[in-house]
């Protein structure tokens, strides 16, 4: 059966780390005859010195020696580093304060009940905020910088950290008792994403329950699908004959604020939400099994027909898509836009490029699969937010190859050209788009080890990838340099004559990550990267109104690395290029989301996703973490109140500018 029991999947923390093969049929394709790792031109240097003298210690001279050091080769950072470790509390660097904004359950209408764990309901959920904060933006309104919308998707939801009474624990492992109806309701409450104003009053943000644009988007919102797959026969349904009209949107990951302030959430890790198995010879076998559906984590589909894809095999198709939402009008349908292909879509950060043409840079969160952009067809209206409202729907959609020689090429995922055509199966551009990944293999784009954020640096035709980690690589590849790469990379696109729109470019290693006192690891943080400051895992990024690039991380714990997720300063420029150090860093058993720098540069808002969730491999805890037994009850630290995850304001004390 598909339907696995909730007991299993909880051993997880994230749907996307269940350690599965990757389900790209081309992986392990090799690029040509490559097998030594190509190490980055400039990184190299930095990457043989790694093993830094510095790391060895974290005493208090020393970090004040690092400190001088950074700042002598140049580090566009200054902040007291904070120290790296695992325990139950968040911490922040000195002088800052990191206050609690928003946390699950809190309202987001002046009219919402008071959370009370003991006694959820999906109608209290639907007025709350959700679960799993992981994307957060902030849209400035009437252009204060004290006043805005802060945007957060909510990804998805552990029930044994949520509910309470649900969790066996059978030889030291937690089991989690079948949904019932109600619980699989709040869950689809507590998923989608929260739009809600917040001002700032004497230097410290707070929600404004009563602004008239506050939204809760859940899986019930209507939504429309837009663009070439709009009304084709492979997304209709028996609730929907036009192919045009779509319930909700799940497992938000990251997403995007664009130029003209709408709100993106991009739809990831679709395929645990779906059960059952399709007719037999269905068509969309093929399709369902490059994206690893069903895989029936969540039991939705025992409840609502359309998760089940023996009842509804179609459903599936109208999920994996970038979803736009105008945060104008909290009545306003969201769209799914179809033209930016549908895969595992980790975000969707985008840029200006010179010509006005907007460029998204999309990246596909699966071992082996591939890092995309898409160019708009349409330029961007400044002065007009009404003209930039179907820029998405038109534009193309590139797939990257990264060449051994540091270059790199664009391809176009087009139907019509190369191999995209009918001998392949792809009849139309909506084919080509439903399938993106098919498409891309055939393109032979270059299998990545994860492709997380990417973060385009308007100032410099830069752009950052995120490359998590890929345990499962048995060969190299030029971009992809360590076989089992446990602790991920970071790549920096070099666009040709740093035109956005470019459809070559060059690249280099930013980054190799972990620790870089284990020559075996072949992390090339800079000598000044203090034992604090190196990471693994790479998750989501900014780059901050300075240029400064931010950089946050998922899978960090004491068994991984003695240390949990955080928030990573990098300097990408100069002498100091490879410098890291450590600003922020979640509560045991966390990922770290977000990070949203305001333009002012005053506030970094963080998003803490899953804190609690673990622990067994920290001696504060060492047993399974779970809704009785929590290795933390952060934020509150109240034991009426389970663990919740929570969206964090970081400002300086006394004001001005951070890091
Ligand atoms: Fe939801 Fe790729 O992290
Ligand atoms: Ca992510
Ligand atoms: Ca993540």
């Amino acid at each position: 059966m598909n339907e696995r029991s909730q007991s299993q999947i909880f051993r997880t923390s994230k749907l996307e780390q269940a350690d599965g093969p990757g389900l790209n049929p081309t992986a392990n394709r090799t690029m040509g005859d490559i097998i030594a790792a190509r190490f980055s031109r400039r990184g190299f240097l930095k990457g043989s010195m790694a093993t830094a003298a510095i790391a060895a210690t974290v005493s208090p001279i020393a970090l004040l020696a690092a400190d001088e050091a950074r700042a002598a080769m140049g580090s566009v950072f200054n902040f007291p580093e904070v120290e790296a470790g695992v325990d139950a509390d968040h911490h922040v660097a000195e002088g800052y304060d990191a206050d609690v904004l928003l946390r699950w359950g809190d309202k987001v209408f002046a009219d919402a009940p008071d959370f009370d764990p003991t006694a959820q309901t999906e109608a209290a959920q639907e007025r709350q905020f959700g679960y799993n904060n992981d994307f957060v933006g902030f849209i400035p309104l009437e252009g204060s910088a004290d006043r805005g919308l802060l945007v957060v998707n909510h990804e998805y939801t552990n029930e044994h950290l949520m509910f309470p009474g649900i969790v066996t624990i059978a030889e030291g492992e937690i089991a989690v008792a079948d949904a019932t109806e109600d619980r699989v309701n709040i869950e689809m409450a507590a998923h989608g994403g929260t739009v809600i104003e917040i001002r700032r009053v004497d230097g410290k943000w707070q929600p404004v329950l009563d602004a008239p644009l506050n939204r809760r988007i859940t899986v019930k919102t209507e939504m429309a699908l837009s663009g070439p797959v709009a009304g084709h026969d492979r997304v209709k349904t028996n609730a929907d004959p036009e192919g045009r009209k779509v319930f909700g949107t799940f497992n938000n990951c990251a997403g995007g604020v664009t130029p003209w302030g709408t709100y993106i959430m991009a739809e990831e890790n679709i395929h645990g939400y779906f059960m059952g198995a399709l007719p037999e010879g269905h068509r969309e076998a093929a399709n369902y099994e490059r994206l690893g559906l069903p895989s029936g984590e969540y039991q939705w589909g025992r409840f609502h027909d359309r998760f089940d894809l023996g009842k509804e095999p179609n459903e599936a198709n109208r999920f994996g898509w970038i979803v736009e939402v105008d945060v104008n009008d909290p009545t306003s349908i969201p769209k799914k836009r179809t033209a930016m292909g549908r895969f595992k879509h980790e975000g969707a950060e985008s840029v200006v490029a010179a010509d006005g043409r907007i460029v998204f840079y999309l990246g596909d969160d699966e071992r082996f699969d591939y890092v995309y952009k898409f160019v708009t067809a349409g330029k961007f209206n400044e002065g007009d937010r009404a003209a930039n409202m179907d820029l998405l729907d038109e534009g193309t959609l590139y797939v990257a190859r990264f060449d051994e020689d540091g270059s790199m090429v664009w391809l176009p995922l087009v139907h019509g050209t190369g191999p995209l055509t009918e001998a392949n199966g792809f009849a139309s551009q909506a084919d080509v788009m439903i399938e993106t990944r098919r498409a891309a293999d055939l393109l032979e784009a270059t299998p990545m080890d994860r492709p997380e954020d990417i973060q385009p640096n308007p100032a410099t035709g830069r752009a950052y990838v995120m490359l998590t980690n890929n345990t499962r690589r048995e060969e190299a590849n030029a971009a992809n340099p360590r076989v089992k790469n446990a602790f991920g990379h970071i790549v920096e696109i070099l666009e040709a004559d740093g035109d956005f729109t470019a459809t070559t470019g060059q690249w280099e290693i930013l980054l190799q990550c972990g620790d870089p006192s284990v020559a075996e690891v072949g992390a090339t943080f800079s000598t000044e990267t203090t034992k604090n400051g190196w990471f693994g895992m790479p998750d989501n990024a900014a780059i901050d109104a300075d240029g400064r690039l931010w950089v946050s991380t998922d899978g960090n714990s004491m068994e991984a690395t003695g240390r949990t997720d955080g928030l990573w300063a990098v300097d990408t420029e100069g002498d100091a290029r490879g410098t890291s150090r450590l600003f922020y860093r979640v509560p045991v058993g966390g990922e770290m989301c977000g990070p949203c720098p305001t333009e002012d540069m005053t506030t970094m808002f963080v998003a803490v996703q899953h804190p609690g969730d673990g622990g067994d491999d920290w001696e504060g805890h060492g047993r399974p973490s779970y809704y009785e037994d929590l290795s933390t009850r952060w934020p509150d630290f109240d034991d009426a109140m389970p663990v919740r995850p929570a969206v964090v304001a970081i400002t300086k004390q006394g004001g001005g500018r951070i890091g």
